[in-house]
């Protein structure tokens, strides 16, 4: 005779809140969002600050505004409130850089002066931008700039999916007649 094991008991969901073992599925179920990566670099009060983030979407075409979405427990979030700020997007070679700004250094990448904000050489594109307003959002901030300079470059994107890193081929890019 099979004799069904015991499930283990789900921790209920508190108001507004998910219970730990329910945190980790709400994460693998965010992760199927496949993203892009992103480092957003500005100035702090004493250093030049990095930040890998994968919350980077863009919001306004007019004004042209973009966001991010930075944890209250990171170094960075006190710091950009009121700050400008580049986002660089990375290319499919730069997974290094992608680990270096999460919190595993490795050599000091390259750094370029922007117009308001340092930004990374090499990166598939940038968006300097100004700061245009913060917003709460639990335990993150909702940090909106409006773009001031941006770029591009051809090559292969880094994407970010299932908490891995992986490729996109810039031949599977190129769908602007449908947006
Ligand atoms: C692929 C990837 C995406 C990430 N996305 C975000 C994000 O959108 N927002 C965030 O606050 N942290 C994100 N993180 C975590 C931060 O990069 C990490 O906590 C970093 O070490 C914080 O740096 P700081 O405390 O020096 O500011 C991400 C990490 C990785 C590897």
């Amino acid at each position: 005779m099979m004799i069904a094991k015991p499930r283990p008991e789900a921790a209920p969901d508190l108001p507004g809140r998910i219970s730990a073992p329910r945190a980790h599925h709400f994460r693998g179920s965010l992760g199927r969002f496949a993203t892009g990566v992103a480092i957003v670099t500005f100035d702090g009060v004493t250093k030049r600050h990095g930040i890998t983030v994968n919350s980077f979407t863009s919001v306004s075409m007019d004004p042209p505004l973009v966001l991010v979405s930075i944890a209250r427990t990171t170094k960075a979030h006190d710091e950009l409130a009121g700050r400008p700020f580049t986002v660089n997007i990375l290319g499919a070679e730069q997974r290094q850089l992608a680990v270096h700004f999460a919190g595993r250094p490795g050599p000091e990448p390259l750094w370029l002066e922007g117009e308001t904000a340092p930004r990374l050489s090499g990166v598939l594109a940038h968006f300097e931008c100004k700061p245009w307003a913060a917003y709460a959002g639990g335990d993150h901030t909702l940090y909106l700039g409006e773009v001031v300079d941006f770029a591009y470059r051809r090559g292969d994107a880094l994407a970010f999916a299932n908490s891995t890193f992986t490729t996109i081929p810039e031949s599977q890019l190129g769908m602007e007649d449908l947006l």
